[in-house]
């Protein structure tokens, strides 16, 4: 059987980390896209040449053409501009919003059966104007924020309480952004709820608040340290996840920037969730029940994407 064939549209920072961990995990063969012609090429060799030394099978290609990625079966989009210090990820809207129209229409004509998965920012109106531009499947297109603003929240937590970070299980719903909300009341240490560690001792409600905050704030961080551009390799590992969880249909349980229609109240939105990714793309979405506090918290995260949705629509007529 040919290998899967894996799409990274933008090879930048988390493009070309993208494809490193692609071909380390052998997940398929890749091609890097960019409108950077020489880059996507040589990072494609440059990782090619590693894989004597790591021993993967992999085929690696760079491109400037949209017909070089016919027939992939995962795409991951990380085209645009990143933040640098002082930006929030909503000022990249207009930017990023003109990138996502030549995304997806490439993605429309030349891989319309992918299973997209998209990374740039502000991700909920990214991920949204991306499938309006491309026409695809709503459960065919979804956006990778949930995996890594949990995977930062299990970190920190996985230090506070000096355990493995792989007995810390983690939920961060919402939109992608400062209203990102982390429910304490779904995040264990296994299987035991934080509020009841709290109560053990094990920490205090303070520390905890200082988590959820540092998580929100998790992304702007690492902004503030790079100084020239942001995350990179927690965003990639949390795309490559949600792309192994559909191309091995392992029905994974994963938040993730999906189109939610029905579930918790809302009509036909992208916003952050959980979902259970398989060879269907975005398969189920758990319809979990919040307290009321959590539920304002998520509510003015909605609110926070529908903003950014509207503003898309006022810069790009035919979004409307
Ligand atoms: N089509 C294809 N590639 C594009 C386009 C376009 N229209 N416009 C820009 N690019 C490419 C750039 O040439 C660059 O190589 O996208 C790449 C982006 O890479 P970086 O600047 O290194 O950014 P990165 O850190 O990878 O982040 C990309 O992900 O997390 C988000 O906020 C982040 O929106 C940003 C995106």
């Amino acid at each position: 059987m040919a290998r899967p064939k894996i799409a990274l549209i933008g090879a930048g920072q988390i493009g070309g980390t993208l494809a490193h961990l692609a071909a380390l995990k052998e997940l398929g063969d890749v091609v890097l896209f960019d409108i950077a012609d020489g880059i996507p090429q040589g990072k494609a060799l440059d990782i090619a040449e590693s894989g004597p030394v790591d021993g993967f099978d992999a085929a690696l290609s760079g491109t400037t053409d949209y017909a070089d990625i016919a027939g992939a079966d995962v795409v991951i989009v990380t085209a645009g501009v990143p933040r640098k210090p002082g930006m929030s990820r909503d000022d990249l809207l207009g930017i990023n919003l003109k990138v996502m129209k030549s995304v997806g229409e490439g993605i429309r004509d030349n891989a319309p059966n992918a299973f997209v998965i998209c990374i740039t920012n502000p991700l909920d109106a990214m991920v949204w104007a991306l499938r309006e531009f491309s026409g695809l499947p709503h459960n065919k297109v979804c956006g990778m924020a949930g995996v890594l603003d949990s995977a930062r929240f299990r970190h920190f937590l996985s230090v506070e309480f000096n355990v493995s970070m792989k007995d810390v299980t983690a939920f961060v719903l919402g939109g992608h952004g400062d209203t990102m909300v982390p429910l304490t009341r779904y995040s264990t240490v296994a299987g035991v709820p934080l509020p009841d560690l709290v109560k053990m001792g094990w920490t205090t409600q303070e520390k905890l608040d200082a988590i959820v905050q540092r998580t929100r704030d998790g992304g702007a961080e690492i902004v503030g340290l790079l100084k020239t551009g942001s995350a990179y390799y927690a965003p990639a590992a949390s795309a490559i996840e949600m792309a192994e969880a559909y191309l091995k249909d392992q029905k994974r349980v994963l938040p993730c920037a999906a189109y939610v229609d029905g579930a918790f109240g809302l009509e036909g939105m992208y916003v952050g969730v959980p979902t259970v990714i398989g060879a269907n793309g975005i398969e189920k979405i758990l319809n979990i029940e919040l307290s009321k506090d959590e539920q304002a918290m998520f509510d003015n995260s909605v609110n926070a994407v529908k903003g950014l949705v509207e503003a898309c629509k006022g810069i790009d007529p035919t979004l409307a």
